[in-house]
């Protein structure tokens, strides 16, 4: 059995060994039984179609500890759907709802002791993955495939949990293609943002922001998260081609017109960085991590937002925390109870 943490609310965001994963195979055209497995290993055939073609797409979602010490996972329906989408996008076979389900349901509750507990301000990290493991060597998609599902107890994605972080825009490479992959979850996507996010971060920045990559007009992804900007009194977020649909966006924009916040999803000009009075980056891990500044080194501008997190960002996250938490009613239906 494996270690619970010792200090919860010092948990970063990194793997950490738990007790059990799950993990479903696809052969002969058919899904298998759900199985658990204890191992953190899988054995895969060395000229897998996911190894070498990258075939494969994974998921991001997270379990929550309320303060009624029930569990709650926040919009796995969406995750499956997203799934399902980066399946058919890159021709894997469609992971079915029940078997999806039974096996978020079934990896949470047998790792129950190592979701965080209330108030710490960790989560439960749960990552469903969907790799094609058939042996291919033309390039083609594998008749055979995995679908797991491992958790892991997490802190923020950034250690200085909900501060200000400064974001390079860059010019010089492109996370996703106009009408590439961009809009599925697939590892390819992140090897593509690998060097550009290394080298952001030897130069002090947290994150990247992409542009488009055609014209280069328009903002696209930061980092792995949408980005958000607050303008007058309305959410502004970019609509592309080329980025995740980000639930947790999703559900900011839900959010933002409670407040009575006008939601605009449209093409976001890089000069309209200059009008924000808020800017943050979206996403499971990321949360709401709010940008104090986006240096554009090669126009030689530097747009800012203040040291602290702005005012709609934090009523934002306060109000997406305690849906997810149980703290506030989940009137969307956003929340399964375990
Ligand atoms: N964009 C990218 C590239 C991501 O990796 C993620 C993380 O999942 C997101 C956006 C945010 O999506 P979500 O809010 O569904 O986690
Ligand atoms: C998430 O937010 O769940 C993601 O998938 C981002 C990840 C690449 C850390």
């Amino acid at each position: 059995m494996k270690t619970i943490p010792d200090n919860w609310s010092k948990l970063p965001f990194a793997y950490y060994p738990t007790n059990y994963n799950v993990r479903c195979y696809y052969r002969d055209g058919k899904w298998g039984e759900l199985e658990i497995s204890s191992s953190e290993q899988i054995v895969i055939h060395m000229s897998a179609s996911s190894l070498h073609y990258g075939q494969e797409s994974f998921e991001g979602l997270k379990a929550f500890c309320g303060q009624d010490g029930k569990i709650r996972i926040f919009r796995w329906q969406n995750n499956w759907e997203r799934m399902n989408f980066s399946a058919r996008g890159i021709l894997m076979p469609e992971v079915p709802k029940e078997i999806f389900e039974q096996a978020v349901k079934d990896v949470v509750r047998l790792n129950r002791e190592f979701i965080p507990p209330y108030g710490t301000g960790a989560s439960l990290y749960i990552r469903p993955l969907l790799i094609g493991t058939g042996a291919r060597l033309g390039v083609a998609p594998a008749d055979e495939f995995l679908f797991m599902i491992f958790v892991a107890p997490v802190g923020p994605y950034f250690p200085t949990g909900f501060k200000a972080v400064d974001v390079k825009l860059v010019r010089d490479t492109d996370r996703a293609a106009t009408l590439g992959t961009g809009q599925y979850k697939v590892g390819g996507n992140y090897a593509a943002s690998l060097a550009s996010g290394q080298k952001a971060h030897e130069e002090g920045f947290k994150m990247v922001l992409y542009l488009d990559a055609k014209e280069k007009k328009y903002i696209d992804e930061c980092g792995p998260a949408n980005f958000f900007g607050i303008k007058g009194n309305s959410y502004v977020t970019p609509n592309s081609s080329s980025i995740l649909q980000s639930i947790t966006n999703l559900s900011l924009c839900t959010l933002a017109e409670e407040l009575r916040l006008k939601v605009e999803r449209r093409k976001v000009p890089v000069e309209e960085l200059s009008d924000f009075t808020e800017a943050g980056a979206c996403g499971t891990a990321a949360v709401i991590t709010p940008i104090r500044s986006i240096s554009d080194k090669e126009k030689g501008k530097i747009y800012t937002y203040g040291n602290e997190p702005g005012e709609w960002s934090v009523k934002l996250y306060k109000k997406l925390q305690a849906i997810q938490l149980g703290d506030e009613k989940d009137k969307y239906g956003w929340v399964t109870l375990l």
